[in-house]
């Protein structure tokens, strides 16, 4: 039997739901010692589609990185901007619901939302997440870029499974039907 593709999102955050500080620093989140890559490659094989937010976007390419990381992967970056698409990117700018069941109905390998907490947020409230995978840094932030937001919806989850790689926790939940 076919089973659907899911959408899962999979993303680290401090102890208190901070995704990055203020000022879009991730270095709290590399100084943490964990394990191998943390479970992130295993993971990565299981999806053939990335969604992020343009701020996500733009701190990727901010970096010194020798190529985009994610080429082979369908990557869609959500803008109001017109964006002219790249090799590796296309940037979508269109009703969220439609966007995510199309990309639902077709066949393929999961589909990671890789953040931040904009786009987070305007995926969650569609309901149209199914699985949520948290690594929890050991770090309390007082505040930063919320995981997160406050908003009108209300999901329940089941926790499936739960796994440590030296100081991060990793909480894996599977979204229950509302
Ligand atoms: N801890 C982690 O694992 C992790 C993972 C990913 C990101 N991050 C961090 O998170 C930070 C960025 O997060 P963020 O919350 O500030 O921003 P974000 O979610 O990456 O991007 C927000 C932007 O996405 C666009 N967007 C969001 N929803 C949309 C929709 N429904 N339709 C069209 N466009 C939409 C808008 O772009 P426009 O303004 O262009 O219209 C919005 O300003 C960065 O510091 C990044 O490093 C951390």
């Amino acid at each position: 039997m076919n089973q659907k593709r899911k959408i899962v999102l999979f993303i680290a955050t401090s102890l208190d739901g901070y995704i990055a500080t203020k000022n879009n620093s991730l270095d709290w989140l590399f100084d943490v010692e964990g394990d191998g890559d943390n479970g992130f490659s295993a993971f990565y094989q299981t999806v053939d589609t990335i969604l992020m937010g343009r701020r996500t976007y733009d701190w990727i390419m901010n970096q010194e990185l020798d190529s985009f990381p994610y080429e082979g992967k369908a990557c869609y970056v959500f803008t109001q901007s017109v964006v002219n698409d790249t090799k590796y990117v296309k940037f979508i700018n269109e009703d969220m619901t439609d966007f995510l069941d199309r990309l639902k109905s077709r066949s393929g390998k999961n589909i990671w939302i890789a953040g931040g907490g904009g786009l987070i947020n305007s995926i969650i409230k569609t309901k149209q997440v199914d699985e949520i995978i948290l690594t929890i840094a050991p770090t309390i932030l007082g505040g930063g870029i919320s995981l997160f937001r406050e908003g009108d919806y209300h999901l329940n989850l089941e926790l499936k499974q739960m796994k440590r790689y030296n100081q991060f926790a990793e909480l894996y939940y599977m979204v229950k039907d509302v």
